[in-house]
């Protein structure tokens, strides 16, 4: 039996595919992206589809009509190619501290005050802390960001449904805002899909971007995520991923903290490890055969770690890993 994207993938091949002029987005995804943002208390009245949420962010930030030099809020550590997207659009990144529950309150209003013209937040499955908003984090950004009604604040929900924690939304201050849900790391990387709910005025700048550019995103792949969007078997099948992700993530954190070691990762795939030495916790990791992520080249000025991706590692992995950061001569912080 095929699994179930390839299955999708099949199915969707035999349908008729699109021509020249045909609308951009099918109705069966855009009907099913809004039942997925509306879940999640997302407004989808203006909805897009996207090669994935960097190529969704770009174009996002591509809409706002941001000038070089304007100030961008970026978590810290955070994810490098945002980082370099913002760097290459020109814009000024400020970084936004987090801890494992998002983005702070305080680095919040500290950006602010420098004076924003937007910010992007991951709310769950943060890369690389594995941080995770939670719904009193939420408020309170909600409450910092209310008085700047002229920042644009863009979400990179990743994860989605994978992420193994409830989504948590922010409250956009103004007008301008974009809520971004990739399909990669719940259905396949390889979908290249994010679907994109946003402010009128940035969809319809996407939207003519799109069509200028690629032209459309394959409604071969837009069926297949629909199908699989719809489908009880999908779902269960993502859920038994998002368990076996948080057990793995807890079994790391838990096996770390017997040997000493603060580790934090609420969410999605990645547990942080915050120490002194980042090369040699990561040339002892790899010692043992297990390749783990200095945090350096995520970092702007928040402290060193490591980050390990858990998605892999069986318990016998686990044991290892643990055993080989405890065997670093070095200082394991105490955990964000
Ligand atoms: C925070 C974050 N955003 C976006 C992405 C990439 O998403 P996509 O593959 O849909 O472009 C990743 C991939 O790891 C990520 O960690």
């Amino acid at each position: 039996m095929l699994p179930p994207l390839a299955a999708a993938l099949a199915s969707a091949a035999q349908a008729p595919q699109a021509r020249y002029g045909d609308p951009m987005m099918l109705d069966s995804l855009a009907s099913a992206g809004q039942k997925l943002f509306a879940a999640d208390g997302v407004a989808a009245s203006h909805l897009t589809i996207t090669s994935g949420a960097m190529d969704a962010i770009e174009r996002v930030l591509a809409a706002q009509g941001f000038r070089v030099g304007d100030r961008i809020g970026v978590e810290d550590p955070g994810h490098i190619p945002l980082h370099q997207l913002c760097r290459a659009a020109g814009l000024q990144l400020v970084p936004l501290p987090v801890d494992p529950n998002g983005i702070t309150p305080d680095g919040l209003a500290a950006a602010l005050q420098l004076g924003l013209a937007g910010l992007v937040v991951t709310p769950r499955a943060q890369n690389p802390t594995g941080a995770a908003l939670t719904e009193e984090r939420a408020a309170q950004l909600s409450e910092v960001l209310r008085p700047h009604p002229s920042v644009c604040l863009i979400i990179d929900d990743h994860a989605g449904p994978v992420a193994g924690t409830q989504y948590q939304s922010i409250t956009p201050p103004g007008q301008r805002w974009a809520t971004v849900r990739s399909l990669g790391k719940s259905m396949g990387p390889d979908l290249r899909l994010a679907l994109v709910a946003a402010d009128q005025k940035t969809i319809a700048r996407v939207t003519v971007a799109v069509s200028n550019g690629p032209g459309w995103v394959s409604h071969i792949l837009q069926r297949t995520a629909a199908h699989l969007l719809t489908n009880n078997k999908t779902e269960r099948l993502v859920e038994e991923a998002a368990r076996s992700y948080q057990q793995r993530r807890d079994a790391l954190i838990q096996a770390l903290s017997a040997r000493g070691i603060a580790a934090t990762g609420r969410s999605g795939l990645n547990v942080w490890i915050p120490t002194s030495n980042e090369q040699a916790a990561v040339e002892s990791a790899r010692n043992a055969g297990i390749a783990i992520r200095a945090a350096d080249p995520y970092r702007i000025v928040s402290p060193p770690a490591v980050r390990a991706t858990i998605t892999n590692l069986s318990n016998t992995n686990i044991q290892e890993l643990a055993d080989a950061l405890a065997r670093v001569d070095t200082n394991h912080a105490a955990a964000m």
